[in-house]
């Protein structure tokens, strides 16, 4: 019997993965950057033995471990997941698995960048293949096929960037700058914990039907490597308009793709506009990033987040905030779930 536990943070995408060029092998249509988010951690262990008569994930819901079962393809892929590392190891051993979040999971936060990247990198410990989960670039690579191409971001700590490519090989994640890098901090106001209509696949694969993806892809060289400097030379207000293009180019092209997508909800757009209006009348530099969800996250620095979360805690829609700081990315730990 052999027991392993790893952690992994969930990131923030300043520039946004949308479309693949290989829906088999899940490889982003663009470079994509983000930084991870100390408060939403996912731990998992993972129990491998011959004594195992079937796989087992269960997921922790506030109060017990509950199986996850195959019904969705999010799902099958960690099954998938188990499957081809198993295989990869030469091993016939099934394991037992259990994951929890740091963050409540009605608060909308997606899991799959920390569910993901914890449940292969500690799939890859178990199974011996320790010298993959210590190559960073080769376990983004192993985290990208499971089917979340933001888990392979959660690799490394801080601010990362997610390679395009045309080859297994050349799509990885790199790290910009680590997470002592600079003090940012991302405060996730949450106003909405519906699930999500359309998943990310579903997305990816209806992103071309947009006639304004071409100009978002058009867009994307400059806006990468603006965001890559404005991260290296610690500037915001350099780095903040590009989060928000790129969060408005994300979500023109789902709303405009077929099927549409929409997924703002009032509450969203009064924090969009509260925090137009913040910058302009106060110079309280705050930016928005939205995802494909109601919620938003609001990037600002430091020294400016105790106004900020003040000033989002205020506002009606807004049930509750989660304050992040960039941290350390895919971990091993000692204290196991189980
Ligand atoms: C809008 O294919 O990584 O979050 O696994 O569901 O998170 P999930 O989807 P994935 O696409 C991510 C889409 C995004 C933008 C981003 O995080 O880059």
């Amino acid at each position: 019997m052999t027991k392993v536990t790893v952690q992994s943070p969930a990131n923030i995408a300043f520039i946004k993965y949308w479309g693949q060029t290989n829906e088999n092998i899940f490889i982003p249509r663009n470079n994509n950057i983000s930084m991870t988010l100390s408060a939403c951690q996912t731990i998992t262990t993972i129990e491998r033995s011959s004594d195992i008569k079937e796989d087992k994930i269960e997921l922790y819901n506030g109060t017990d471990y509950a199986p996850l079962f195959k019904d969705t393809h999010k799902n099958k892929n960690a099954y998938d997941q188990v499957e081809r590392i198993r295989k990869m190891s030469g091993s016939k051993d099934k394991v037992h698995i259990r994951s929890k979040n740091t963050f409540p999971s009605d608060a909308g936060i997606a899991s799959s960048a920390s569910g993901f990247s914890a449940l292969t990198a500690a799939l890859l410990l178990v199974f011996d293949q320790k010298k993959i989960f210590n190559d960073k670039k080769e376990l983004s690579k192993e985290v990208r096929l499971c089917g979340s191409g933001s888990a392979a971001r959660s690799v490394y700590g801080g601010f990362v960037e997610l390679l395009t490519g045309n080859s297994h090989d050349e799509s990885y994640a790199v790290q910009i700058a680590d997470e002592n890098h600079w003090d940012l901090v991302d405060i996730v106001a949450v106003i909405n914990t519906n699930k999500k209509k359309i998943s990310s696949s579903q997305g990816h694969a209806s992103a071309d039907s947009s006639p304004y993806y071409k100009t978002r892809l058009e867009e994307m060289k400059s806006r990468i490597k603006t965001t890559r400097e404005a991260i290296v030379e610690k500037n915001s207000e350099k780095l903040g308009p590009c989060i928000e293009e790129d969060t408005i180019s994300l979500h023109i092209v789902m709303m405009t793709s077929k099927p549409a997508n929409y997924i703002w909800e009032p509450g969203t757009i009064a924090i969009m506009k509260a925090i137009v209006e913040w910058r302009e009348k106060d110079n309280l530099q705050a930016y928005f990033s939205i995802d494909a969800g109601a919620n938003v996250h609001v990037i600002c620095e430091k020294k400016n987040a105790q106004e900020v979360q003040k000033r989002l805690k205020a506002i009606e829609f807004v049930k509750d905030t989660i304050y992040n700081e960039p941290c350390t990315g895919t971990h091993e730990i000692q204290d196991h779930l189980f």
